[in-house]
């Protein structure tokens, strides 16, 4: 194949609404079905044509793609015919998102744990987060509808818990005219990281008191009144983009998912809905053969999706959570906007691969903290969510819900340093008490001071270097050389 080749297919995109059930064209940006105001999701009706190449043949096209120069298809639209068959090659935005590698967990961590285990880092992406996967498909689209309708201004705007706003603000910035960027977060409850990405990227950022799923509902009104692009998941392009993580992890392991678990954080549920769409379309075509296990990870301050599926299957019904302090911030959610895309996913899930085959987990805080950094004191660069994937495996082992042999994949979802102030709050057992997170002495690593800022100034510089040395083999109890 040549390297260069874009791929040929166009599929047919709608928007289906999970409500009512309408279709609307996808020339216009729609985030609620503006018959009955349920929740969208884009299907391709020419996904049956894909059917007419056997899944070795889906296999061996991705597979050759794997090292093309072709920047259009270097990131996540290497799955380009599974995901957005609509767009053309000139606004396909790449930032180096996607083929975040998949890292078997140390041999030591999967000693403690009891399982086969590793972790998909998705912190490597461009923003630091899976976010920018969405991203990168949603402002092609959004590029692409600009340059058709010779848009000269497009405002976007996403709420956010810190990720999204980073990725929005990042993508916006890239494509310059006529996009320009505003993120609304909730004021004190993103970390001073994350806050310095949309800051850094040029954006406009708001800040209000409140939780996530207050920006939400204000950013959903906002969509619904005015002229401004909505760029959280309830905008279906970002699912799409989200969906190359099943690809690419699939991929990874040679199409083969039998006996795989995928750990996924839950927060407004637009990750897992998208991981689960990607699987089934995998499954579909018969690039894959058996659908790995699902499992959600909730913490118990942020758990509505847990709660749900904790009911008996024929009365439970869905309830929005008021959410409390969690360390798993990025996901702590009451009222997840993609809840009724998980709900109809997992029906098809659990109709297809099994009672089994989808099931959501509840964890404490103090296990989310104490995974993250045990993770990462092996070796690892997982987030506070990626340490809550890892509570979430021991909650399943514990609960003898994971086969024999199986293993898991954990979704690390953002990078450790967004979350540098949850670490140091362990580390100095400082934790408000909402949190209910008590620092384990054995996990507690801070600086050492070898010399005191007295003796810097009292000595020459080559005194104060040798009384360092002699300091920090003091410190260390080092041997002198024979
Ligand atoms: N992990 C991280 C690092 C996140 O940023 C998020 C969501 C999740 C997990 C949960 O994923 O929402 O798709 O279920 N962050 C959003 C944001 C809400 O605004 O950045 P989800």
């Amino acid at each position: 194949m040549n390297d260069m080749q874009f791929p040929v297919y166009r599929g047919h995109l709608e928007y289906r609404c999970l409500g009512c059930g309408a279709r609307h064209g996808i020339d216009a940006l729609l985030y609620t079905c503006p018959a009955c105001g349920g929740v969208l999701l884009l299907e391709d009706t020419g996904f049956e044509k894909l059917k007419e190449y056997s899944g070795a043949a889906w296999r061996q096209v991705f597979d050759s793609r794997a090292g093309t120069r072709n920047s259009a298809l270097r990131g996540i639209f290497r799955f380009y015919e599974l995901m957005a068959p609509v767009l053309e090659q000139e606004d396909i935005i790449y930032l180096g998102e996607g083929n975040t590698p998949i890292i078997e967990a140390s041999p030591a961590l999967q000693n403690n744990v009891g399982a086969r285990f590793a972790f998909k880092n998705d912190g490597q992406n461009p923003s630091a987060s899976f976010k920018d996967r969405g991203m990168a498909c949603a402002f092609s689209y959004v590029k692409a509808l600009a340059r058709k309708q010779q848009w000269d201004s497009v405002l976007t705007i996403c709420a956010s818990t810190g990720d999204t706003s980073a990725a929005a603000a990042l993508y916006a910035a890239y494509v310059g005219k006529p996009v320009t960027s505003v993120v609304l977060l909730p004021r004190g409850r993103v970390t001073p990281q994350q806050l310095s990405q949309p800051l850094g990227s040029g954006a406009m950022v708001l800040e209000m008191p409140g939780v996530f799923d207050d920006c939400m509902k204000v950013v959903e009104i906002l969509a619904s009144r005015y002229r401004v692009a909505l760029l959280n998941s309830k905008n279906s392009w970002r699912i799409l983009g989200q969906e190359s993580y099943a690809y690419e992890a699939a991929q990874w392991y040679g199409w083969d998912l039998a006996e795989t678990a995928f750990f996924v954080p839950v927060g407004n549920a637009g990750n897992i809905t998208a991981i689960m769409s990607g699987l089934l379309k995998l499954y579909a075509l018969g690039i894959i053969e058996t659908l790995p296990r699902i499992f959600g990870v909730q913490s118990a301050h942020a758990d509505p999706v847990y709660r749900y599926y904790a009911q008996e299957p024929t009365t439970r019904r869905y309830e929005p959570v008021a959410v409390t302090a969690s360390a798993a911030q990025a996901a702590m959610i009451g009222n997840p906007v993609s809840f009724p895309r998980v709900q109809f996913l997992a029906e098809r899930y659990l109709e297809l691969a099994g009672a089994d085959s989808f099931q959501v987990v509840r964890v404490s805080e103090q296990a989310i903290m104490d995974s993250m950094l045990e993770a990462n004191r092996h070796g690892h660069i997982a987030c506070t969510q990626g340490g809550e994937c890892l509570a979430g495996l021991r909650v399943a082992l514990a609960a003898g819900l994971m086969r024999p042999g199986e293993r898991a994949l954990l979704d690390a979802t953002a990078h450790a340093l967004k979350f540098a102030d949850f670490q140091s709050m362990y580390f100095t057992d400082s934790f408000p008490p909402e949190y209910g997170i008590r620092a384990k002495q054995e996990r507690v690593n801070a600086p050492r001071l070898v010399l005191s800022p007295e003796a810097r100034e009292t000595m020459s510089r080559e005194e104060y270097i040798n009384a360092a040395a002699g300091a920090v083999a003091a410190a260390l109890e080092l041997q002198e050389r024979q």
